[in-house]
């Protein structure tokens, strides 16, 4: 898949019908007839809605993404999804490590990684999610925690050849209204730039940092404008088309 230097993805979580999701798309379409090729924006239904989703947005430019997949590439793995099944759905990126699947599912960094991995291998680009919980921001852990989530990361990755997203979002900002303040995002997107540099600084030049957690129409121009913010990770506000075109226009600066 083409990187973009920006995105705009939405994460549509366990919602959605056919008919809602036919509605959605065909809203967005209308409101945002051509992408521009700065900023990209991509949609992650739930699975079972891949295949008609990749439908409707033929010829739109926007690209499919999943919401998890499994470390595993086959096998004797009740509820879970490969990888080359999501390809095969026309899935292009794929979210790896959302807070709620670190949180209900249990996934560790370890999982994440190998999840990383799977999905780099079959030629899904990972949109890899970090972030830190109130706690541990208020123990002044934010750090530590991210930089451990992505060496986690970077220890199955070569940047030199693949091709990833990051997205930040803060545990404490998702679903409550309350985005994290625009010094709180450029502080930890600059740290974050600045492990990415460490680790590779031609793939740190490559790899947008999205932000994500109540990124919504209000406050996207703001957030738009902060330094190592290439994008953001879109929930409730994606389930409605003007305000995810609104959240598209902020990034492209229109
Ligand atoms: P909200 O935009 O609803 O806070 O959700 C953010 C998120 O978790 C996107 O992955």
């Amino acid at each position: 898949m083409e990187q973009a230097t920006k995105w705009v993805i939405g994460n549509w979580k366990m919602h959605g019908t056919l008919a809602a999701n036919y509605e959605l798309i065909a809203n967005i379409r209308a409101l945002i007839p051509t992408l521009d090729d700065r900023v990209g924006m991509a949609v992650c239904p739930p699975f079972p809605y891949l295949v008609q989703v990749a439908g409707l947005l033929e010829g739109s430019g926007i690209a499919l993404g999943a919401q998890n997949l499994s470390a595993n590439v086959r096998g004797a793995y009740t509820g879970d999804v490969a990888g080359a099944m999501l390809r095969e759905c026309s899935a292009q990126l794929v979210l790896i490590g959302h807070s709620e699947c670190r949180a209900y599912q249990h996934e560790d960094d370890e999982l994440i990684a190998r999840k990383v991995r799977a999905a780099l291998d079959v030629g899904l680009v990972p949109v890899i999610c970090v972030g830190e919980t109130r706690a541990e921001r208020e123990s002044q852990q934010t750090q530590t925690i991210l930089a451990r989530q992505l060496d986690a990361v970077f220890q199955l990755l070569d940047t030199a050849a693949d091709s990833c997203i990051i997205a930040y979002e803060p545990r404490w900002a998702i679903g409550t209204g309350v985005s994290a303040t625009p010094e709180t995002i450029a502080e930890v997107h600059g740290f974050l730039r600045s492990c990415l540099i460490a680790k590779d600084a031609k793939f740190a030049a490559s790899t947008p940092i999205l932000y994500g957690g109540s990124l919504a129409a209000g406050n996207a121009r703001e957030i738009a404008a902060i330094d190592n913010v290439d994008g953001g990770l879109i929930g409730s506000a994606a389930l409605r088309a003007e305000e995810f075109a609104t959240v598209y226009r902020a990034f492209l600066g229109v």
